[in-house]
């Protein structure tokens, strides 16, 4: 090889190198991390800005909110034309803060909003959606559902409950059909869901985190409600280094404006509850690079799931709340109803509460195969005793 190939190679690999360090690599399975969402699209309506909101059907007017404030920008052209805004609370109220001369209606169907507007010419086109102020707000936590009736139960329990929206910890993909199905019942769920990636929705076979992009939002975003800060943070496939990607970019922009009145809703826990076990974020540097870059955010309550289990725990200044039961695993293994949701209120200038609610799910919804199997596991390896003396403590 001539010197002048080997230095080109190594210029290269050089480049490639320093590319791949600076986007991030994900692994398992050894990837790139993915490209951020576009925030701008041009249509034949003419150009449109979404903010806490994304496309869900390409060449189509389809969007979803990824917060419960989303707002839409318009430079309309002339004409009629339609769209519609999935994953908004029947609460919200509609803002326009700019809609020039032109018709605008709009339907409320569930929680999907089909605005038609009828323009006489191009002009500029404001709105958004606006959560009344109440005294109290809450909301539910849960994760490790699935795609099937147990999905279906979590999202009415945290309808009946009193939530005004749900946060989703991630693992609604264990099977067949569970990605098409979560996603559907998501779109069509009873109360808006913001949903955190969780490793069995990042890769399965291959690479398939694709769908959660195109359909349900961001692997990470924060937004503000009633001065609390909500922060999803990307713990499906470990991260290096630590602190790249667009996990990294974000937890620096919110260093600018620190809080102490902030949430972070992820996958995988910082810690195992379980004795003997650790179901963590595995990356080298990970933990000790999140813990630190949280608390230059201000801190806060750290949401998890991954494990199948309930509790809470301190960790590194961080309370963090471990809610994995959408299965209602424990219930099958111990044949009693003992499996819980979390429930949070939030409130003004009042620190943000959490409290534990019985999941209550139906014997009728528990058609988990994966936990059939842990129940046939915990017998072989006589693990029910554990789980008995967990919930006598
Ligand atoms: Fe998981």
């Amino acid at each position: 090889m001539t010197t002048r190939r080997k230095l080109i190679i190594t210029g290269s690999l050089a480049a490639l190198g320093l590319y791949s360090y600076n986007r991030g690599l994900r692994y398992p399975r050894l990837s790139f991390e993915p490209l951020a969402h576009a925030t701008a699209l041009t249509d034949s309506i003419g150009d449109v800005t979404l903010v806490d909101a994304i496309q869900i059907e390409q060449d189509a007017l389809c969007f979803r909110a990824i917060a419960p404030e989303p707002k839409i920008s318009l430079y309309a052209n002339k004409g009629k034309f339609a769209f519609y805004v999935n994953n908004i609370s029947e609460d919200a109220v509609l803002d326009i803060q700019d809609k020039g001369i032109c018709d605008l209606e709009e339907e409320v169907r569930g929680i999907d909003r089909h605005i038609t507007i009828e323009t006489a010419n191009s002009q500029t086109i404001n709105i958004g959606w606006k959560l009344p102020t109440k005294e109290q707000t809450k909301f539910a936590v849960i994760g490790d559902t699935g795609g099937n009736s147990e999905l279906d139960w979590c999202l009415t329990r945290a309808k009946s409950l009193g939530a005004q929206f749900l946060l989703h910890l991630g693992d609604f993909n264990y099977g067949l059909d569970d990605y098409e199905n979560a996603i559907s019942k998501f779109h069509t769920a009873p109360l808006p869901c913001y949903i955190s990636i969780g490793n069995h929705d990042f890769h399965d076979s291959g690479l398939i985190y694709q769908q959660f992009l195109r359909q349900l939002g961001p692997m990470n975003n924060a937004f503000t409600l009633n001065g609390v800060r909500f922060v999803n943070l990307d713990t499906a496939a470990d991260f290096f280094p630590a602190g790249s990607g667009n996990r990294g970019a974000l937890l620096n922009t919110l260093a600018q404006s620190p809080t102490e009145r902030q949430i972070f809703f992820t996958h995988r826990p910082f810690r195992d509850p379980r004795p003997g076990q650790d179901h963590t974020i595995g990356g080298v540097n990970e933990i000790p690079w999140l813990v630190n870059a949280i608390s230059h955010a201000g801190g806060g309550h750290l949401l998890a799931g991954h494990v199948h289990h309930s509790t809470e725990l301190d960790f590194s200044g961080l309370r963090q709340y471990t809610v994995g039961e959408g299965l209602g695993h424990e219930d099958i293994v111990l044949q009693r109803q003992v499996a819980r949701i979390l429930v949070g209120t939030i409130e003004p200038e009042r620190p943000v509460n959490f409290e534990w609610a019985s999941l209550n799910m139906p014997w009728s919804l528990h058609r988990s195969h994966t936990h059939l199997l842990k129940l046939e596991k915990a017998k072989a390896q006589k693990t029910i005793d554990w789980y008995t003396k967990l919930h006598q403590a």
